[in-house]
């Protein structure tokens, strides 16, 4: 979603702000933009599409300054043309960059058009300009004009705004989208996300719900949300950028699918042994937590609530906790009830979904005994307001579709289950067997990433068709759930996951021979359901693919093909069917073309609601 980079320097910052750009730019973006100002004259270049094409339209004339701020555009208000592009201006002297929403915009842009401003985009962040320069007639001062322009705004803002006439300053503010300080020699920075700034500074001081600064190149004044000057901590990052480069793969997701068996082992490393799991793995006291926890509430969006959905089978089943999971949107606008002893859980990949982090903050409300984040950034937002925190060693995820990031937290969220579990007085049988899978993991992953010829092979039987219908049972419904978001978010075909006993409810309207029908088939109690399930749909002459291990006894067959799984142990049977379904997709998108690691309309860090 929307990327913020800021510099005051003594030097030309042009390309500083560039490659911050080029490190957002994975989180999905339409349009990109750069404002500089040079012995006070502003330019400003933007250009719709990729980072490249504003790197192409930066020349001698437009591409010096020594203090600038860029943007990547993810659009919500107005189309995708370069008018909306930020940085947005008002009086050819202020520019402003913005990621949330200004969501009283249409009052604002009323109020301001009243006092004789004139609007040029149809967005909410060109609001902030004019009202900025409405103020600075007022006060002359740039942190006064921020200070009161954002008392008057509603909504979401990481926000930045440099003015040509104090041009050795910028002025930030931050409400429901993150900002991070970055701290330099005898210069200073600002992003929405610290790993726009590696290349610059690892020192850092993250501002707060609330907080409004100034930043010069040599200082840093922050007001926090009462209006009092305050001093925030600096820390320095330690956090990796791994992403590196494609190596030999084609994509960042295929790379991402074929790193799963390594980034599982960094996640169980020093947390799994034979004989158990670290005490408070979970976070100081998180034995004692866990032991007093009586409803276990689990809050994600998309594919992370798919992994919740799982460990909800999983909780149930093996630790004997009541839980429930929930779409953060959901939970987020109603009234919940909330048990005695109920332990909030995160889940995110970022760390920074805005409806997660609300959630989140509303829990605190409610009453909530404690909250635990299950997340794959280390000093991202969920991680630093949730009380006990759980890292999913996954490494960057460049690709939008998430893929190692969703079994990293499956397999943490069988440790979460087995420590649970020990606090709830699990046997020790299932205790070594889930251990037992555990350790066996990444060999099994090896294994079953061997499947990926003959998926690539059984992919070109998808590329003509428009839509899909994925099923499983118990703890493998999720996985269909997930196997379906996958294909539609990359090959854009319409996919639809069902629990198999819902077929004949209502989907079974839809078998025909141009609906594939996807099915997840482990071996386990729920088998001859399946089996029954598999009868229904080739009774109504529907083509199937099934993913299902030899002793399934599944055979191919003209209305059948099979995909043989590795054998496995139960609890990490979904951990291991979701690589053929992320296999497929891929391999599908790649025979229709799309844009894999970037799909249309998709942003990877999702900080509006
Ligand atoms: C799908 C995908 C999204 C994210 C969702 C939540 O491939 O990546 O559905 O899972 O936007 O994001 P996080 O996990 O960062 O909170």
């Amino acid at each position: 979603m929307c990327g913020i980079v800021g510099a005051v320097a003594e030097r030309n910052v042009v390309q500083i702000l560039l490659e911050g750009l080029r490190r957002l730019e994975y989180r999905g973006y339409d349009s990109a933009g750069v404002a500089l100002i040079r012995e006070n004259n502003l330019s400003i270049v933007k250009r719709t599409g990729k980072v490249q094409a504003l790197v192409d339209a930066i020349d001698e004339d437009n591409g010096k300054g020594t203090t600038g701020v860029a943007h990547t555009r993810w659009a919500t208000h107005g189309g995708v043309t370069e008018v909306n592009a930020h940085p947005h201006y008002s009086h050819d002297r202020f520019a402003v960059v913005h990621n949330g929403i200004i969501e009283n915009h249409k009052y604002l842009r009323s109020e301001l058009t009243q006092k004789g401003f004139e609007f040029v985009s149809e967005t909410d962040t060109e609001t902030i300009a004019h009202n900025i320069a409405a103020n600075m007639a007022e006060t002359g001062d740039l942190l006064q004009a921020v200070l009161t322009a954002v008392k008057g705004f509603e909504g979401a803002y990481g926000t930045v705004v440099i003015d040509k006439q104090n041009p050795n300053e910028m002025v930030v503010a931050r409400s429901g989208s993150p900002l991070v300080i970055g701290l330099g020699i005898g210069e200073n920075f600002v992003a929405s996300d610290q790993m726009a700034l590696f290349p610059v500074t690892r020192r850092f001081i993250f501002l707060q719900e609330g907080d409004v600064a100034k930043i010069t190149r040599t200082s840093v004044t922050i007001i926090d949300s009462d209006g009092n000057e305050v001093e925030r901590e600096a820390t320095e990052s330690n956090v990796q950028h791994d992403a590196g480069d494609k190596g030999t793969y084609r994509h960042y997701m295929l790379k991402e699918i074929y790193e799963q068996p390594d980034v599982i082992r960094n996640t169980l490393k020093e947390r799994v042994t034979t004989d158990g799991l670290t005490d408070n793995l979970f976070g100081p006291n998180s034995d004692v937590i866990f032991e007093k926890t009586n409803y276990i509430k689990i809050i994600a969006c998309g594919t992370s609530y798919h992994a919740g959905v799982t460990a909800k089978y999983w909780l149930e089943q093996y630790a004997g906790v009541h839980c429930d999971v929930e779409i953060a949107s959901e939970f987020r606008y109603r009234k919940s009830f909330v048990p005695d002893n109920s332990l909030l859980i995160t889940i995110s990949q970022s760390g920074e979904t805005a409806d997660t982090l609300a959630a989140l903050r509303l829990a605190k409300e409610l009453g909530y005994m404690s909250s635990l984040a299950i997340c794959n950034v280390d000093g991202s937002s969920l991680v630093r307001e949730s009380e006990m925190s759980f890292m999913t060693k996954a490494g960057t995820e460049v690709g939008v579709a998430s893929t190692k990031a969703f079994t990293t937290q499956l397999a943490s969220l069988l440790m979460l289950t087995i420590s649970i579990g020990q606090q709830k007085g699990m046997s020790s049988d299932v205790k070594s067997s889930m251990l037992a899978g555990l350790s066996s993991l990444p060999t099994k992953l090896e294994e079953t990433l061997a499947l990926s010829d003959e998926i690539e092979d059984l992919a070109e039987e998808f590329a003509d068709k428009y839509h899909s219908l994925f099923l499983g049972r118990g703890d493998q419904y999720p996985i269909a759930m997930e196997g379906a978001l996958k294909l539609k978010e990359i090959s854009y075909i319409h996919a639809e996951a069902y629990a198999s006993g819902e077929l004949k409810h209502g989907p079974l309207a839809l078998i025909d021979a141009d609906m594939p029908v996807i099915v997840v088939a482990p071996n386990n109690e729920l088998l001859e359901k399946l089996h029954s399930n598999v009868e229904e749909v080739r009774a109504r002459g529907g083509i199937m693919y099934v993913f299902a291990d030899k002793e399934s006894q599944f055979e191919s067959d003209e209305t059948m093909r099979v995909v043989n799984v590795p054998n496995c142990k139960d609890a990490i049977a979904p951990i291991i069917y979701t690589i053929p379904l992320q296999l497929l997709s891929y391999y599908v998108a790649l025979i229709k073309g799309t844009d894999v690691d970037q799909p249309r309309n998709l942003a990877k860090s999702v900080t509006v609601e």
